[in-house]
């Protein structure tokens, strides 16, 4: 069950209850007593059906910059770390039903055309194996009753790079095993900044695993949600236009980018160099004349300098409108998202490098300096428990497509690199939580302030067996033995030991 209450919010609404209000909550732009509020223009289609529910967020008074401004001393605890992610009074809309917003696409390594999460069709290994399943009940029954989710950078790759133990634990769950049964798994990561489909195509190709669309979560995946509440945004961050892209995928209606304001107004960002190539692919329009309803940053930002200024210029104007300054910097700023709160990211440099939730504390500093206020900001992405309840959906929906049962398994197995995202995230979901050594996580038994509940491993094969050793019985083996014939070994499972 998860481990997250009420009371964990700061609100004491139980979640049902708040759904019902918030959806239809104050217009567009305004400030709830408590904070940002989500505009609720009416959630539903022309049937009256929303398409989204709204997650109370885990967040604080005051914005993450004010422990960095007043007192550098301060070493939040893991509640206090996990309430500073996002603003008081603001939800998290994510996609009511994760089937309700398939984009269904299977990417194989070869690119042959197969199921779901299975390696090639080879009828006579499918009927030896469903024979093995038929006599092994118990084990068939606890199979069916787990569940991984992995985050992807740290533990199965590095960028493009493989982590080896990556592709072996993927063919074991995708049917590798003495069962030759699916193990249905996920992929939960805070990485952005591309559409689903092209992404799990380079993943699959990496990981030599067929990967879908429908286990794949990445850090906006649920900002699809808010497409229902806002007609233009700003969208920001990634590389060229592929954050446009996404934001389309998603059905905003208007797309903003930096590009498009700058080929508008050049002057708007004085140090920028403009290219032809970037005037020519942009989409200038007379920006005095539009509202901008929200500010969204899918990824990270690849010119700070000219984006801080283009989202400071927008939280100061007057609902959204370029060349006009608000009187009042609270009641008529318009409310800015953030994909994710990861402040370092591994790359191949010695030292990580910033990430999105170094963007975004920067952005508070100046925001606060300049106008003498805190803004209000929602994040998504792990661990906020938006995030996590999405990640359920996809869990459920997932496991019809492997055992057509849509259910959420008993166990289910986090495994990640990353204490203060993967790792707090599914120890708050009461998920069994893995911290691997092969990404962030660079310290000793196991992560002081947020320590991983099933232990800390190697890498992830070594998770993944020691998990499915505890679920399926130590002597579990993982491979398949296509040439037992079950009719003529014996009846039982000893006849696949
Ligand atoms: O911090 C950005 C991203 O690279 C993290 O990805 O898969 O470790 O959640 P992941
Ligand atoms: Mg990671």
């Amino acid at each position: 069950m998860p481990a997250y209450d009420d009371s964990d919010f700061g609100d004491s609404t139980p979640l049902n209850q708040a759904k019902s209000h918030d959806i239809n909550r104050a217009p567009s732009n305004n400030l709830s007593a408590g904070g940002l509020a989500i505009p609720g223009d009416g959630s539903s289609d022309a049937h009256g059906t929303a398409h989204s529910i709204e997650v109370p967020a885990t967040r604080s008074s005051i914005a993450d910059a004010s422990h960095y401004m007043h007192n550098l001393s301060l070493s939040p605890s893991m509640r206090d770390r996990r309430g500073s992610r996002n603003s008081f009074g603001t939800s998290l809309p994510i996609p009511r039903s994760k089937r309700q917003s398939r984009l269904s696409s299977v990417h194989y390594p070869e690119g042959v055309a197969q199921r779901p999460g299975m390696p090639p069709i080879q009828p006579s290994r499918d009927i030896i194996a469903a024979q093995l399943q038929d006599l092994a009940g118990e084990k068939v029954t606890a199979a069916k009753d787990m569940a991984f989710v992995f985050d992807i950078d740290g533990v199965l790759v590095h960028g493009d790079r493989l982590i080896p133990e990556g592709k072996r634990v993927l063919e074991i769950l995708n049917g590798e095993n003495e069962l030759g049964i699916k193990i249905p798994h996920i992929f939960l990561t805070n990485g952005s900044g591309k559409r689903e489909v092209p992404r799990v195509e380079q993943l699959s190709k990496i990981l030599h695993n067929p990967i879908s669309t429908e286990q794949f979560i990445q850090s906006h995946t649920p900002m699809r949600a808010l497409a229902e509440y806002y007609k233009t945004v700003l969208v920001v961050g990634g590389e060229g236009y592929k954050c446009r892209e996404v934001a389309e995928e998603y059905g905003f209606e208007d797309i903003v980018v930096p590009n498009d304001i700058i080929a508008w107004d050049p002057t708007i960002a004085p140090y920028r160099v403009f290219t032809e190539e970037e005037r020519k692919t942009s989409r200038p329009r007379d920006f005095s004349k539009t509202n901008i309803d929200a500010i969204m940053v899918f990824s990270d930002s690849r010119d700070y300098a000219t984006d801080i200024q283009i989202i400071m210029d927008l939280l100061q104007s007057e609902n959204g409108r370029f060349g006009t300054r608000a009187a009042d910097p609270v009641s008529q700023r318009i409310p800015i998202y953030f994909s994710q709160g990861d402040m370092l990211c591994p790359t191949e440099h010695p030292f990580p490098r910033m990430s999105q939730g170094a963007f975004r504390i920067g952005l508070e500093a100046m925001y606060k300096s300049l106008t003498g206020v805190d803004l209000e900001r929602v994040v998504y992405g792990k661990p906020e428990l938006a995030t996590y309840k999405y990640a359920d959906e996809v869990i459920a929906s997932w496991m019809e497509t492997i055992h057509n049962d849509e259910r959420l398994p008993k166990n289910i197995y986090m495994i990640g690199d990353n204490p203060a995202s993967d790792i707090i995230g599914g120890n708050m979901y009461g998920w069994n939580t893995c911290l691997v050594r092969t990404g962030v996580f660079q310290g000793g038994e196991n992560d002081e302030e947020n320590p991983a509940n099933f232990g800390v491993f190697k890498n992830v094969y070594e998770a993944v067996t020691t998990a499915m050793k505890k679920e399926l019985g130590q002597d579990f083996k993982f491979e398949f033995n296509e040439s037992i014939n079950p009719s003529t070994h014996g009846i039982g499972a000893s006849a696949i030991e």
